[in-house]
């Protein structure tokens, strides 16, 4: 009895020590493969800055911030809106890859504004978030700011001060740095901003922006859909031609699912990067904040096509496109690798995301503790902006040293969905609620859809102390900002 027992004790010990000796083996394997892997990422990782740096050419610009009375029916009530261009046109300043920007801004606003350059890697003291980056514009005084791009493709800029009522107001520019490896694929480009208006009955825009509701829910959700203004507006193309249409979502809190089902749709590109194998979704999701460039191929067998935000259960349309008859041609898109220098998101499978970053709320409990801006709100980590230091720069989320990878979970505990942005630096997102995202393409904002996680990692490149957001306004200004420090 006693033997018996003993040999199986000897038994069972062998086989633990044996198992132990295997999984620390595959243990030790397994993290040499990881940082073995993470330094050849690093080490190719070519996506760098030198703000001082010769530039290609130096371009001047000059953007006046003004006001502007509109209708958004011909004969209905006028709104007063905030502008950097025309009415029905975002103003659009195209310059080139390595290109300098000098941009007069003039505030001819009544109020104090700013100017942020979203996705550009530009120095912090260029990066428009008052008393962080600079002072705010005072009312008729100028700022000039200089930078240089990077980077190609699609970025926006918009005021970052009291952003839930100047950007909701229209007070936003695209700005597109060319690509000139993607000219000639492409017959017609378009560039639309798509944008939601709260109107009253007489067409008139609301003007209610004080705290409340919209902060403390959805955001401010708009009550009407446009495109560059226009309210479901038509518009032409030929048969057989091939449309780059960028869009950015410019909205205050509205998310779009862009339908794009039965369409030849390809996405060649997310927020300034081109997307290494285009592919063709079925619904594209847009945040608030977000640029997604498509290359439409408008077809030869339909009289219109339409497109349909289905973000809710009941779809709403956005816009028509009248299709006109052409001559015929071959479509020819050009097939092209792109070096978007993207980590391999083979070796992410990470088994712990080196930070966890969790987006939290109120609950309905909580309901008359959010009131007081102090006691709660959106948090990042369980605090509010306030708590984060932001002004200071003293207390960072976390900080991260240059030219290394990490990896970060997202975790979005709350019951909103949240499009996080982060200044000055570039992320990829890997893992969508543990499942491969469907290609590899890097970004700088990204919808964490209520209850869900989302994986990034980054190999940060601009060393300063950067914000983290909410892109929703309401959002971001009812507590849900951190920073970020890169070293
Ligand atoms: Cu597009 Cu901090 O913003
Ligand atoms: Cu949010």
């Amino acid at each position: 009895m006693w033997r018996i027992k003993q040999n199986q004790i000897t038994q069972i010990s062998i086989c633990g020590v044996v198992i132990l000796l295997l999984s620390w083996c595959w243990l030790n394997q397994e993290s040499r493969i990881d940082a073995l892997q993470r330094s050849e990422i690093e080490t190719s990782y070519t996506h760098q800055v030198d703000h001082n740096k010769q530039p290609y050419k130096d371009e001047f610009f000059t953007i006046e911030a003004k006001q502007q009375d509109i209708s958004f029916y011909t004969n209905k009530e006028s709104s007063n809106l905030r502008t950097y261009g025309t009415w029905s046109e975002p103003l659009v300043v195209r310059a080139s890859v390595w290109d300098k920007l000098h941009i007069k801004a003039i505030n001819s606003l009544p109020d104090p504004t700013t100017i942020h350059w979203h996705g550009i890697r530009v120095p912090l003291d260029q990066d428009g978030v008052p008393w962080i980056s600079q002072d705010p514009i005072q009312p008729w005084a100028t700022y000039d700011y200089m930078f240089s791009v990077w980077d190609p493709w699609t970025y926006w800029f918009h005021s970052h001060i009291d952003t839930a009522k100047q950007v909701a107001k229209w007070l936003y520019g695209i700005l597109i740095v060319e690509d000139e490896r993607f000219a000639n694929m492409y017959d017609q480009e378009r560039v639309r901003a798509l944008k939601d208006y709260r109107l009253e009955e007489d067409w008139s825009l609301n003007e209610d922006f004080v705290v409340g509701m919209d902060h403390t829910m959805w955001g401010r959700l708009w009550n009407t859909r446009t495109i560059n203004n226009e309210i479901l507006p038509v518009y032409t193309a030929k048969a057989w031609d091939i449309v780059l249409l960028r869009l950015v979502n410019t909205s205050s809190a509205r998310i779009y699912n862009l339908d794009l089902r039965q369409r030849k749709a390809k996405v060649v590109e997310s927020d300034g990067w081109p997307i290494q194998t285009p592919y063709e979704p079925w619904v594209l999701q847009m945040g608030v904040g977000e640029r997604y460039t498509l290359l439409v191929e408008i077809p030869d067998d339909a009289a219109s096509l339409e497109l349909v935000d289905i973000y809710y259960p009941e779809p709403s349309q956005l816009a028509v496109i009248d299709i006109e008859w052409n001559t015929i041609k071959t479509w020819q898109i050009n097939t092209y690798t792109w070096d978007a220098s993207v980590p391999d998101r083979r070796v992410l499978e990470w088994a712990t995301p080196d930070f966890q970053v969790e987006l939290g709320g109120m609950n309905v409990s909580g309901w008359d503790k959010m009131l007081s801006w102090w006691d709660s709100g959106w948090t990042i980590n369980n605090k509010i902006h306030q708590e984060w230091d932001m002004m200071t720069h003293t207390n960072p989320l976390f900080s991260l040293q240059r030219n290394t990878l990490y990896t970060i979970r997202l975790n979005n505990n709350s019951q909103r969905d949240h499009p996080m942005h982060l200044h000055g630096d570039f992320f990829q997102v890997v893992w969508v609620n543990g499942r491969e995202r469907p290609y590899a393409g890097r970004k700088d904002t990204v919808n964490v859809p209520a209850q869900w996680h989302t994986d990034i990692a980054i190999i940060p490149t601009n060393p300063w102390t950067w914000m983290f957001h909410c892109h929703i306004n309401e959002h971001a200004e009812y507590g849900m900002m951190a920073t970020l420090k890169i070293e």
